[in-house]
């Protein structure tokens, strides 16, 4: 048995000084005092790895935006050890065959473990697979159809499964790209596309709403639904930022929508935190029809870790919005450091916050919104009981696992 000793974030008690106990990839013991094989104490905090449910690894279809590898590389290095990947890869991921590929080729390259997410499509519900595929989650975009199709498509999935229908809730009327002299045309092109959107989808629990981004949109969110923030909508907006290089789906919004979903966030209302890692390279996004998407599943947790040693945000709240909650509304049993759980964990200096160096980033997309913001990088990731990143650096090849 290795044993870790800290102080470590355990569910309902907090910050406690403490020995994990971890065989084969488990937690199997969590004492005061533990004799193990191997022995190591860590000065900082250690906390529960954070599982991120929605990114855009690009593998398959785009290998020049991101793929596996590099994806869950930036996962690793920014403390992240379980992803969800949308199905909007090149074929998209909408039936057995581009679901097994892809679950292949996470299997083959990624270094965190993951899900996969399959597109809601015409007829779905009528295939022979629906509902024993082992997928994360269903997906519904609002791209390419009538706003008679994506409701009825949401409707019909969500009468048929108990599985979650995640939607990326801005409504299909308003999805047009026109060019764009600043990034506030294409705020100001979707401004009631969200709220539009939800006010009339049915309610109901298995309905998820991804990176909710407007104070309306989460006004008009449908009873008994869940959903989820990501890191820009919380921190950018048209003030503090300009760059036509942050165009993303949904928009950057105004300061006041920061604030209002902040406070959500932290009363729990939006209880899930995700990144809606969608790298682009940043030839495509100078292009004269730059497509939508920032890159963030490395800085995440360090910008809210950040947050947190701020003083703007309770510890306690980002363990459960980073790795409880989005593993109970996958319906797995994990994010917690207790006993069984799997041995997935970050060890954190709360006093080493640093600006985010562009240069130690691991996406190909090669940029991110956030260059220069203070950020806590984890020091140690450990994926299942294996150091997988440390200080920046990747400590492993691969290994990841599908979890459903
Ligand atoms: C996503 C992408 O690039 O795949 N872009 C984005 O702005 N969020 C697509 C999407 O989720 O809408
Ligand atoms: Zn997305």
């Amino acid at each position: 048995m290795d044993v870790f000793e800290g102080k470590s974030w355990i569910s309902g008690q907090g910050l406690v000084n403490t020995c994990i106990g971890i065989d084969e990839g488990k937690i199997t013991a969590v004492k005061k005092i533990l004799k193990g094989d191997n022995h190591t104490k860590f000065e900082g905090i250690i906390l529960p790895s954070a599982f991120d449910m929605h990114v855009h690894f690009r593998d398959p279809g785009y290998p020049h935006k991101e793929d596996w590898k590099t994806g869950s590389e930036c996962a690793a290095a920014g403390g992240v050890t379980a992803v969800v990947d949308m199905p909007n890869t090149n074929p998209f991921t909408s039936d057995l065959e581009t679901f097994n590929d892809k679950v292949s080729t996470a299997s083959s390259k990624s270094v965190v473990d993951f899900g996969v997410g399959v597109n809601v499509e015409k007829d779905l519900t009528e295939q022979t697979w629906f509902d024993t595929i082992p997928a994360a989650f269903w997906k519904l975009y609002p791209y390419g159809i009538s706003s008679a199709e994506y409701f009825s498509y949401a409707k019909e999935v969500l009468d048929k499964t108990s599985k979650p229908l995640v939607i990326h809730g801005e409504h299909p009327d308003h999805m047009h790209n026109e060019p764009l002299n600043e990034l506030s045309d294409h705020t100001q092109n979707r401004l009631i596309a969200e709220p539009e959107c939800l006010a009339s989808m049915p309610s109901s629990p298995y309905l998820h709403v991804a990176h909710l981004s407007t104070l309306e949109g989460l006004n008009r969110m449908p009873k008994l639904a869940s959903s989820e923030v990501c890191p820009h909508h919380l921190l950018l907006n048209l003030d503090n930022c300009h760059s036509l290089d942050c165009k993303v789906d949904p928009p950057l919004r105004t300061k006041k929508d920061n604030s209002g979903l902040y406070d959500a966030f932290r009363e729990g209302k939006i209880p899930i935190l995700s990144s809606d890692h969608a790298p682009h390279t940043i030839d495509e996004k100078r292009s004269d029809n730059p497509p939508s998407g920032l890159p963030g599943v490395e800085t995440m947790i360090p910008l809210m870790l950040n947050e947190v040693s701020e003083g703007r945000l309770e510890l306690s709240r980002l363990v459960n919005a980073m790795s409880e909650a989005p593993a109970e509304r996958l319906g797995l049993d994990r994010g917690r450091i207790s006993e069984g759980m799997p041995a997935d964990l970050i060890m954190i200096d709360m006093k080493n916050s640093k600006p985010i160096d562009l240069d130690k980033l691991h996406s190909k997309s090669n940029w991110t919104p956030f260059e220069d913001w203070p950020a806590i990088f984890p020091s140690q990731v450990y994926r299942r009981g294996e150091l997988i990143a440390e200080s920046g650096e990747i400590r492993q090849e691969g290994g990841g696992q599908n979890l459903f």
